[in-house]
């Protein structure tokens, strides 16, 4: 399945389902932000994967269009979140909510979106119910220790290449992965199944996490959406900075380690610095290893899945398309 066919088979269905689930109003100073960041559009990537999971698993992509949205919510609420947090300025190619709002805003905004991500499974029977939001819950509180791993590690001095994967994989992967095993769930497929997808997402989503840590240094800034070099502002501890202390040269390894001491007024000279020791340290090279590395482990779980190969091939296509991305 080429990728287009996913967006005319899971992204119209999901978008027509956003629109017709999100008609709150009042008050607008709750809600307009609520609809202008999903309205930002984004890959959608997450909703996806639980619609396509779903009919992977013999289910109905109606069925699974709630759970789609819970997800979406709940990305989204992140990231208005994630924002503040980051003091980033730019999000899908537009300003981000607190910037064009203000931060109290984008706090009790984002409030709300994480608890419309819950509201949207009450559409489910009670025992699916409860499955789903018991996912839901494990993975959300996850992702607030990854969070709050990513900013104590702007501070630390000591973190370790383990430590930062174990941080991208609550922060990041686990939602791709309850996103794929609520697809699952959905489809009603046995346990053995919902646990080899989870894996399977898990991976994607470590790979994931480190190309966005790639492409938020070395990404195009007409099409990344993101303010590139914002990690490097924020002395993000990512596995480009990580794998350069190890590898760089003495001298470049000292001036690493001050210029992530330090926040300057203009960054312009910290980042392009910083981003010549990513590259000459070889740093650059072995995240993108690291990348197919994941992708790989991703795909030798499918091994496990009691699946046609059919299937299994439009997963590996998903994950290749993953790894091509420039968004
Ligand atoms: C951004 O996620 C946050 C990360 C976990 C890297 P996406 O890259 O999926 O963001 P959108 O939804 O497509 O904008
Ligand atoms: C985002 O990590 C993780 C969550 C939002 C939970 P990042 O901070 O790297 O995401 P971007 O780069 O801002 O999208
Ligand atoms: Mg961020
Ligand atoms: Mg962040
Ligand atoms: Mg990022």
């Amino acid at each position: 399945m080429a990728k287009t066919e996913f967006i005319d088979r899971y992204k119209g269905p999901f978008l027509a389902h956003l629109e017709k689930r999100s008609q709150f109003t009042e008050p607008k100073n709750l809600y307009d932000p609520v609809h202008y960041i999903l309205g930002l559009g984004g890959k959608r990537l997450r909703p996806i994967l639980t619609l396509m999971t779903t009919e992977l698993f013999g289910g109905k992509v109606e069925e699974a269009l709630d759970a789609a949205l819970a997800i979406e919510m709940f990305h989204n609420f992140s990231l208005v979140h994630d924002d503040i947090m980051d003091d980033a300025p730019l999000r899908r190619g537009k300003v981000t909510v607190h910037e064009r709002w203000d931060i109290n805003t984008g706090i009790l905004s984002g409030d709300a979106m994480l608890i419309l991500s819950y509201q949207f499974f009450e559409s489910y029977p009670k025992e699916m119910f409860m499955e789903l939001t018991k996912l839901f819950s494990k993975t959300a509180i996850e992702v607030c220790e990854g969070q709050q791993y990513d900013v104590d590690f702007e501070t630390r001095d000591d973190v370790t290449i383990p430590e930062y994967l174990k941080m991208i994989e609550y922060k990041t992967s686990v939602l791709v992965a309850a996103a794929m095993k609520m697809g699952a769930i959905i489809a009603k497929a046995p346990e053995k199944e919902a646990t080899a997808i989870y894996e399977f997402g898990r991976n994607l989503g470590i790979a994931f996490q480190l190309q966005d840590d790639y492409l938020d240094a070395f990404g195009d800034p007409e099409t990344f959406g993101k303010q590139v070099g914002g990690d490097i502002m924020e002395n993000k501890k990512t596995f480009l900075y990580l794998r350069s202390l190890e590898r760089a040269t003495q001298q470049d390894r000292e001036s690493l380690l001050h210029l992530y001491s330090i926040k300057p007024e203009d960054p312009t000279t910290k980042v392009q610095a910083v981003k010549s020791i990513f590259m000459e340290s070889g740093a650059v090279e072995d995240a993108k290893s690291e990348i197919e590395s994941y992708t790989q482990k991703a795909y030798k779980t499918l091994d496990e899945l009691n699946l046609p190969e059919a299937s299994k091939q439009i997963l590996r296509q998903f994950g290749e398309s993953l790894m091509q991305r420039t968004v």
